[in-house]
């Protein structure tokens, strides 16, 4: 593993070094042989601003390795498109996984934060701020529901759920003391604390972090069969189901048509809440306010996190009627910037120019254009892409390890990066697409060309530079239902 990451790495410099050649000579310190304090000394030594490498360098040195970044820099951004320090273009088809949905620097957002940061920027709940009560209406006069609890982040968002479901399953539907159980399904996300981890069947974020959280069950996504009949089997004890309407970390999987549907009468059927994470589905991004709205269900709970704070602050919310809500009384949950008037004078920016810019529209519309034009490269690659998939602009493109040879899906974003596009992938050879709702024809069509550009033009260097390398390795089973989830079979080749 480690030496696959050194490679890795190799072949990211080498990208680096190739696209920096022919530019204005830059003060490059290779901080991979220097020193912390050298590197800390030469950034302010040298009065040059500090450059991509300089800066990834620096990263690597202070900060904890829990990411592997595509080498690129963010200078700045507006709109879909992004700067590094030395000033190159790119176009950004990953939107801060989803958080970006109105589009990087929206002045209207901006100006909100910039007016409301000179008045007022946090009062704690212990007493109240003439913004948060607006943005409570906002919301959940929007998205149809009672009540909202305000949180900060997106796995914020999941504990309070969950909180709220035992809180609800011991008043309200009588579960026995310390009893309660949540349903979650094989393949979800839901971020990185103890319980969203405890929900999760993906080794990396669960391994060496036991142990999870007792009261959790498992089910496979999409499968309504297993469902019921787990909550035949422990239906008194459940008090909720929490699922992605779209599994977005696993690689943008959809269940099948009629699921949510199902999904409902069987929560209904055992008086069990059902949660819709729409943390990275929500806010337009699949060309609906929510992604349950494709199906027109009503979850019980719903959490929002992400685009509610439009990649400016962060800002997290669920919903739910007051029955459900107010089963947290005061001193029960809470959070100091949950619910501040900065976050919440941008929360409200942000609702407004998904409305004003119609944003569900051109999610739906965009995102149709560009699947069809992936699905063009497709047909002439049948043996490197294996499927484009997703709603709205959530999207991926799922590639064939067979014909990518030892290169990963990784490359290929190293390969779009040089190429002007910022994209990452998810889970083994698929890469997500999900750029800002404000995206136009023509970017789209810029991004599909350079896909097409890395896989015709590219992929032999990319599989070149990768021949040392240990052929990527087939993910092991999960720890917690044994099977591999995120292994695509490969006999269709
Ligand atoms: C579905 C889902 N839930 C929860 C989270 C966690 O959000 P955050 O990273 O803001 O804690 C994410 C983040 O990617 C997500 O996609």
């Amino acid at each position: 593993m480690a030496s696959r990451v050194r490679l890795m790495q190799t072949v990211a410099r080498r990208s680096l070094a190739k696209r920096l050649k022919g530019q204005a000579p830059l003060v490059i310190q290779s901080h991979a042989h220097s020193t912390s304090s050298q590197a800390a000394v030469s950034q302010q030594s040298s009065q040059l601003p500090p450059s991509t490498e300089d800066l990834i360098g620096m990263e690597h040195k202070f900060s904890a390795h829990n990411y592997h970044p595509v080498p690129v820099v963010f200078a700045k951004a507006k709109g879909v498109e992004v700067w590094d320090p030395e000033g190159r273009k790119y176009l950004d088809f990953l939107s801060a996984y989803s958080a970006v949905n109105q589009g990087h620097g929206n002045q209207k957002i901006v100006d909100a934060l910039m007016e409301q940061a000179q008045r007022l920027t946090l009062s704690s709940r212990a007493f109240h701020n003439d913004k948060f009560p607006i943005l409570a209406k906002m919301l959940t006069t929007m998205f149809g529901y009672e009540m909202m609890l305000p949180m900060n982040t997106g796995a914020e968002g999941v504990e309070t759920a969950l909180k709220l479901a035992r809180k609800w399953g011991y008043e309200k539907k009588g579960i026995a003391k310390d009893e309660a159980v949540i349903i979650s399904c094989c393949g979800c996300f839901h971020g990185r604390t103890m319980a969203a981890i405890s929900m999760s069947c993906d080794n990396e974020a669960t391994r060496g972090f036991g142990p999870s959280l007792p009261g959790q069950l498992k089910v496979d996504f999409g499968d309504v069969n297993a469902l019921a009949k787990l909550l035949e089997e422990n239906g008194d004890k459940v008090a909720a189901f929490l699922f992605e309407p779209i599994q977005g970390e696993a690689g943008v999987v959809l269940p099948p048509d009629g699921y949510l549907k199902k999904v409902r009468e069987l929560c209904t059927k055992h008086n069990v809440l059902m949660i819709a994470d729409e943390i990275q589905t929500g806010i337009a991004r699949t060309g609906r306010l929510l992604a349950c709205d494709w199906e027109d269900v009503r979850p019980d709970v719903v959490i929002l996190g992400k685009a509610l704070g439009a990649g400016v602050l962060p800002v997290s919310a669920v919903l739910a009627d007051s029955d459900i809500m107010l089963c947290i009384r005061p001193g029960e949950h809470g959070s100091t910037f949950g619910g501040n008037p900065l976050a919440s004078a941008v929360g409200i920016a942000a609702l407004e120019v998904v409305v004003e810019e119609d944003l569900c529209k051109r999610a739906e519309e965009m995102g149709a254009e560009l699947r069809e034009q992936l699905q063009a490269v497709q047909k002439s690659h049948p043996k490197l892409i294996k499927e484009v998939r997703g709603r709205g602009l959530l999207n991926a493109v799922v590639l064939h390890q067979k014909g990518l040879g030892n290169a990963t899906a990784y490359d290929v974003c190293i390969g779009l990066k040089d190429r002007g596009i910022l994209a990452k992938p998810t889970h083994g050879n698929i890469i997500r697409l999900s750029p800002p709702l404000t995206i136009k024809s023509e970017q789209i069509a810029q991004a599909t060309k350079a896909f097409r550009d890395v896989l015709e033009s590219d992929l032999p260097d990319l599989k070149l530079h990768a021949e040392d390398r240990i052929p990527p390795k087939t993910p092991d089973a999960c720890d917690r239902c044994g099977r591999h989830k995120y292994v695509m079979p490969e006999t269709d080749l």
